[in-house]
């Protein structure tokens, strides 16, 4: 202990000043409590200040038919329908066509919410951001629709790109997931405000994409043009573009990639539909550069009998003279793109003639003829191509023909299969990604004559609607939305299979050209009324095809796939939202980050439909009571269980343990100091009596008078002269400090100066206990003291 006694005092001083430094005010989670109100939060943002107010008056309507209008699987219209290859005829046995959507089918298809939490939406809970009223439909001719009355429809009308916010972002109606792309649906609302604000977590419905993209192993390089004669060749800024064999070509597996479509809900098998779209474009383009060739069955040749390529070969798109063949060639130094239509980057290859012929007559054009860039020995042409994607022209004459358009080998179905739940929402197309430096560098300084590079890939995306447990965090000084954060959004996980939401799906004998079915949660009593497929599952492939804005009033239905459709064509759909990243170089950069390779790509898609559709619709599920509240009262739901337990923040003195440490440690000696103290006491007999005895003991002044002596003392001792052991005025005693401060220690000494011998000082009042002036002498010391 000793030895330890300046360590001490040192970390004691320390420990005085650090301590308290680490004191500071936090905030901590308080009890939670379970039913307090929650309230409507307004959005302030772009988002917000733009959508349309809800309409009370929502109806739902749906009305289906591609070409003529055919009853709906599940509504009160009764007619004949006649649909095969050759007629279309529908028969009404009424002339009226009603639009509504039965309220038994809406009930059905809620059906599974009451296994949920209040605030999981359904498909009748999402409704379009902004909509309009309908055209009234005069035409004389076939049944008369809704008695002649408009409807509300749909409108997309873009209101705010939230694509670069990396984030999980609040906005009206919405929960928007730009991180990995996603909508939940929520009605924002909130409990009351705290001071230090409110976390709670919920159960939310999410639509969520699905992409997949497969690298074709085929680039097109570029140049950026040198010399404005090489600008004057160039098309879009790409000068001498190229496909160059990464792979694609050279080590294409040789074997047809076959499908058998298996349960799609569990196994959409994307990446083999994705890469049976690659795979394919490579053949086509091989055959049509004849760098192999197809089999033929007339004289027996196998195909790929050849293979007239070899790693980085690159073969031209342009003509000899280096003028850029462009026909579709979406690409250009600063965008990204992507289409629907296969083939496209061999346009222009096929040469041109500046002679026309139409009919008899025959026109001569001012430019030069130009012979064909590859022989297609095998005359690919855009009805192989549109096997793969879509068809090049929609041709409004032969509507009818439609109904066949081959571009089911990559989506994996096409309009007319039916409406059911094996047919989900899928689009299809080619990604070029943004161009890259060949030099590997990351500058996106267009040089001129630097060289450049766009990956190629093939992507097949579906949508998914699913549960999300999402947390909140309420800390706003004002009730709008922007108080209201994410926390963190994690799939909802479920104990058991049985708990899994029951998904169910129309199994109709609708054709999807002439309509998307109904999907939704329903409960296991209810889907049985109606002719449902169902599955219970975390997550549902949402079904359905092409979607049409402006048509019937099913948002829920039919938003999912019409933004997949807007995000694979957004050159022409989007309403002049640009996502090539040719009007923000912020998104071109982003793009080309993400384009490096396919697994990331697909992330590309993702979030540009994740910013079409919050822009398309909206979720009105809410917590906060509302005009329905009086008839949600009547369905006997408990108002309790509406809303979840909320934890409130408080604020509290919290402390930095690290400061702690210098007194924790003087905690533990003083602990151990303690502790052997005790240990002595009870087991060495260390008791505070004979701790008084020996600090009597060895008390200076003690020692000095039991050597004096006692002159006035009678009593003999044995051991040597001059000890006194007991008695009043005694030297080396074990009187109380109190007694012996009045007789012995009252004596005075002086110590030193001429040696061991001294005359005690005549004290006044001394002689009272003795009388008498002692000399003290060095004593003898038999036994060795
Ligand atoms: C709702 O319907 C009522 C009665 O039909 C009508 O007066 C009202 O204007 C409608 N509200 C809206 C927002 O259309
Ligand atoms: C289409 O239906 C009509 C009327 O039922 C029938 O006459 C015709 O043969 C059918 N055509 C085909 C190709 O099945
Ligand atoms: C035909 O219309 C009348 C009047 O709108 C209605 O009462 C009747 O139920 C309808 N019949 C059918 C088969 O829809
Ligand atoms: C259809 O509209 C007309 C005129 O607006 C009205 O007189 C008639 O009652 C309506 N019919 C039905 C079935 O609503
Ligand atoms: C391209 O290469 C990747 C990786 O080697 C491979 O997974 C993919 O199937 C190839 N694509 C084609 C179309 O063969
Ligand atoms: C080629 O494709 C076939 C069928 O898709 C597959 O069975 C085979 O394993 C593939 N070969 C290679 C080398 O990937
Ligand atoms: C295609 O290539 C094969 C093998 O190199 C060659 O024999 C054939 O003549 C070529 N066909 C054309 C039309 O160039
Ligand atoms: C098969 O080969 C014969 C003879 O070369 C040719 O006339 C025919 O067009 C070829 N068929 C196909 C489908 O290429
Ligand atoms: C085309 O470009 C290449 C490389 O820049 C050059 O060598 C060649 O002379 C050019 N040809 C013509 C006809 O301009
Ligand atoms: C085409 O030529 C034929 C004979 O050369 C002539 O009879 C006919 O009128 C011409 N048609 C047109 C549209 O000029
Ligand atoms: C494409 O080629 C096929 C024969 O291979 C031919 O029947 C068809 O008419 C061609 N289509 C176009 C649009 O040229
Ligand atoms: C859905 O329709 C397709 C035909 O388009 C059929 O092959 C499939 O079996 C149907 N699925 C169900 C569940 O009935």
């Amino acid at each position: 202990m000793s030895f330890f006694e300046t360590f001490m005092l040192v970390l004691i001083a320390v420990a005085a000043v650090v301590t308290p430094l680490g004191l500071y005010e936090g905030i901590v989670a308080g009890p939670t409590s379970t039913a307090p109100a929650f309230h409507y939060i307004k959005d302030m943002s772009p988002m917000g200040y733009g959508t349309a107010p809800r309409d009370t008056n929502n109806t739902w309507s749906r009305l289906c038919g591609a070409f003529l209008l055919i009853p709906c699987p599940n509504d009160n219209n009764a007619a004949t329908v006649v649909d095969n290859l050759t007629t279309i005829s529908v028969d009404y046995q009424n002339d009226t066509y009603s639009s509504e959507v039965p309220k038994k089918v809406i009930d059905v298809f809620q059906s599974g919410l009451k296994n949920f939490n209040e605030s999981v939406s359904s498909v009748f809970d999402i409704q379009f951001r902004n909509y309009v009223g309908s055209e009234v439909d005069d035409n004389e001719e076939g049944p008369i629709i809704d008695n002649r009355t408009s409807r509300t429809v749909g409108n997309y009308q873009p209101l705010s790109s939230l694509l670069l916010n990396d984030a999980i972002v609040p906005v009206e109606g919405l929960i928007v997931d730009m991180k990995n792309g996603g909508i939940g649906f929520r009605n924002h609302s909130a409990p009351t405000r705290k001071p230090y604000g409110s976390t709670w977590s919920e159960d939310i419905l999410f639509v969520v994409p699905d992409t997949v993209c497969v690298d074709t192993n085929l680039t097109i390089d570029f140049v950026i043009p040198r010399t404005k004669s090489e600008g004057l060749k160039a098309r879009s800024g790409v000068y001498r573009p190229s496909l160059t064999d990464r792979g694609g070509f050279i080590n294409l597996n040789k074997t047809y990639p076959r499908w058998i479509v298996g349960d799609v809900q569990q196994n959409p098998e994307l990446w083999y539909r994705a890469y049976r779209a690659a795979w394919l474009s490579n053949a086509y383009s091989m055959a049509y550069m004849n760098v192999t060739n197809f089999a033929n069955e007339t004289t027996g040749v196998k195909a790929f009998a050849y293979l007239n390529s070899e790693m980085n070969k690159n073969f031209p798109l342009y003509y000899p003279d280096n003028e850029t063949a462009t026909g579709g060639l979406s690409i250009s130094p600063q965008m990204f793109s992507i289409s629907t239509i296969f083939g496209s980057h061999l346009d222009g290859t096929e040469g041109l003639s500046n002679i026309s012929t139409v009919g008899n007559q025959t026109t001569e054009y001012d430019f030069e003829s130009k012979l064909p860039i590859y022989p297609n020995p095998f005359g690919v042409n855009s009805t192989q191509w549109s096997s793969i994607g879509e068809h090049w022209v929609y041709d409004i004459i032969n509507i009818l023909s439609l109904i066949h358009i081959p571009d089911t080998l990559c989506r994996g179905q096409g309009g007319g299969d039916l409406a059911n739940i094996t047919n989900i929402v899928s689009k299809c197309g080619v990604l070029n990604g943004a161009p890259i430096r060949n030099d590997g560098s990351t500058s996106l300084m267009f040089d001129p004559g630097s060289e450049w590079s766009v990956s190629m890939y093939t992507c097949m995306s579906t949508v998914q609607a699913t549960i999300k447990t999402v947390s909140f965090r309420f800390n706003g000084t004002n009730d709008d939305l922007t108080g209201l954060e994410v926390v963190s959004l994690l799939d909802k996980t479920y104990p058991t299979e049985d708990p899994k939401p029951l998904w169910g799906v129309e199994n109709s004998e609708m054709y999807l050209k002439d309509g998307n079915p109904l999907w939704g949660l329903v409960s296991e009593e209810r889907s049985e009324s109606l002719n449902l497929s169902t599955v219970r599952k975390a997550s549902l492939y949402l079904p359905g095809r092409d979607g049409v804005m402006g048509w019937q009033n099913l948002p829920g239905v039919d938003f999912a796939s019409i933004a997949l459709d807007m995000a694979y064509n957004f050159a022409f759909t989007t309403k002049g939202v640009d996502y090539s990243g040719q009007s923000n170089l912020a998104m071109f950069r982003k793009w080309q980050e993400l384009s490096k390779n396919p697994a990331t790509s697909a992330k590309i898609l993702n979030l540009i439909w994740t910013d079409i559709a919050a822009n398309m619709v909206v979720g009105t599920k809410s917590l906060a009571p509302h005009e329905n509240a009086k008839r949600k009262r009547d369905d006997a739901t408990g108002d309790a269980s509406t809303t979840p337990p909320v934890t409130n923040y408080t604020r509290r003195v919290k402390y930095h343990n690290a400061y702690g440490i210098p007194a924790f440690l003087a905690l533990v000696l003083i602990v151990a100091c303690f502790t052997s103290l005790i240990y002595f006491v009870l087991f060495s007999g260390a008791t505070p009596s004979t701790m008084r005895t020996f600090l009597q003991h060895t008390s200076a002044g003690r020692l000095l008078t039991s050597h004096a002596g006692n002159a006035g003392h009678a009593q003999p001792h044995t051991g040597y002269d001059g000890y006194t052991p007991r008695g009043e005025g005694d030297g080396y005693s074990d009187t109380p400090t109190k007694v012996w401060l009045k007789g012995a220690g009252q004596r005075r000494f002086t110590l030193g100066g001429e040696g061991w011998t001294k005359n005690v000082q005549d004290v006044p009042g001394y002689d009272r206990k003795g009388g008498a002036t002692a000399t003290y002498a060095p004593v003898p010391n038999p036994q060795g003291y």
